[in-house]
């Protein structure tokens, strides 16, 4: 009902949003994997959709409802979701990248269960090895969907995320502090772009992550008017 009366100021546009934590396995039985809920990047996606957008929301393991008329891929690692990204990026306006995708991952996968009582009987430890950045490559395609990043930093906010904002060559990244916030459905958040950083709310106060993802996409339908 509330959807029905919203503006549908992304008409037309297609959005790809990653979202939820990837996991990398060691062996058949465990892994690596972070706290990421899935909250924010389900709510931008619903957002999105009641915005009119055409939406595809690639998403890492989480138990959370496909939000209505978005079409799902679920993945398991940063490989398969750079895989399912990559190819589909560039026919997006928009790419939204909430997901916490694992930096590194084992070097190397054991096709058994590791054993305490194994060969060696000795406490096992892991290479690691670094996973492709999503959002770098997709910002660095020649016809690059307008990108936007997001950075969860636990001090010092709007340094390490602008410094983000370079590194990755992004029009405009979301940043939000933590721990404190992480897997909550409240949240306060830092819009930056190359000239400027506002917050969500304006006021400065903390929303739910679907107000807030309603917001996000005001100001992407703004941005994306005005290139
Ligand atoms: N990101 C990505 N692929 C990765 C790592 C990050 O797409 N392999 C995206 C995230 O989805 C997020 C943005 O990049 O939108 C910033 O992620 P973050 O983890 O904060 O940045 P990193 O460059 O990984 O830096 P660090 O973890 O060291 O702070
Ligand atoms: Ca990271």
């Amino acid at each position: 009902v509330v959807a029905f009366f919203q503006p549908k100021v992304l008409q037309g546009r297609k959005l790809l949003i990653t979202a939820g934590p990837t996991f990398e396995p060691i062996d058949p039985v465990r892994g690596i994997t972070n706290h990421s809920s899935g909250k924010m990047g389900f709510a931008m996606a619903r957002a999105a959709a009641e915005a009119g957008a055409e939406v595809t929301l690639v998403a890492g393991p989480v138990h959370l409802p496909t939000p209505r008329g978005v079409r799902r891929v679920n993945v398991t690692t940063a490989q398969q979701m750079f895989d399912a990204v990559l190819p589909q990026a560039a026919a997006h306006d928009v790419f939204v990248a909430t997901a916490a995708v694992a930096d590194w991952r084992p070097a190397s996968l054991s096709a058994q269960k590791i054993k305490k009582e194994g060969d060696k009987k000795a406490t096992p430890t892991f290479e690691l090895t670094e996973n492709p950045d999503i959002l770098a490559a997709v910002a660095g395609l020649p016809q690059p969907p307008f990108c936007v990043g997001f950075a969860a930093e636990s001090e010092n906010l709007l340094e390490h995320a602008r410094s983000k904002l370079v590194r990755k060559k992004l029009p405009m990244i979301v940043g939000n502090l933590g721990p404190a916030t992480f897997g909550k459905d409240d949240n306060a958040l830092l819009v930056i772009d190359a000239q400027r950083h506002y917050p969500l709310p304006a006021d400065g106060s903390s929303a739910d992550k679907l107000t807030l993802a309603r917001q996000l996409m005001a100001d992407l339908a703004q941005r994306l008017s005005s290139i």
